[in-house]
């Protein structure tokens, strides 16, 4: 488990103002709530915050996300570095590739995407690419076990990976035009490669 900090001071932004779609959001999610129990909106609220800043919480969002919901500032500071979903340092403008480093990733290859994301990203987790464009972190199961090997970029899933595919998804990302998510191998979701294998016989 790594040490989750926020990012250092001269990485921090002096402020963080909800833009106006997000706070109407935001005062939705709060009145999904009881009166008085405002603060479960916190997660929600924090993930939307992410994505309003280019992908990672500052020090001052955590703030205005506790003044927002009453919260003293310690316990939102809390949330935000305790689960793993939010990042707490400037990630890559074009892509933060999240890959999943666990059992079945690993015996399918991941462990090649994880040599390529240090080779053309950076060769820690966590560090900007040189043009500041891409980051890449290892992640726990993501839940795609079946077309594994995986990354998540953003809010998608790119499966079914080899270093080739991997490639082009990176290469879809650096030039604005990413390919669809899902299989890399043509497989439909997760059906056997190359179609049906099983109930093929006549019907009875
Ligand atoms: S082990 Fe990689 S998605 Fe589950």
């Amino acid at each position: 488990m790594s040490v989750r900090r926020l990012a250092p001071k001269e990485l921090q932004p002096a402020s963080f103002t909800f833009s106006a779609d997000n706070l109407k959001w935001a005062q939705a999610q709060i009145e999904k709530y009881p009166p008085g129990r405002q603060q479960s909106a916190v997660i929600p609220i924090l993930w939307r915050v992410q994505e309003q800043h280019q992908g990672w919480v500052s020090e001052a969002a955590i703030r205005a996300v506790a003044d927002l919901l009453g919260m003293a500032y310690i316990r939102v500071l809390e949330i935000a570095t305790f689960y793993t979903m939010f990042q707490l340092q400037p990630v890559g403008k074009k892509a933060h590739v999240q890959v999943c480093g666990t059992t079945p990733c690993m015996l399918r290859g991941a462990n090649d995407l994880i040599d390529i994301c240090k080779h053309r990203i950076h060769h820690d987790q966590f560090h900007l690419s040189d043009d500041g464009d891409f980051s890449w972190e290892e992640v726990e199961c993501a839940g795609t076990c079946v077309n594994a090997p995986m990354v998540q970029i953003w809010s998608d899933t790119y499966e079914d990976l080899t270093p080739d595919t991997f490639n082009k998804v990176l290469d879809g990302f650096a030039s604005g035009n990413p390919p669809k998510p899902g299989p890399q191998n043509g497989r439909q979701f997760s059906a056997p490669v190359g179609g049906p294998t099983t109930l093929k016989g006549e019907k009875a």
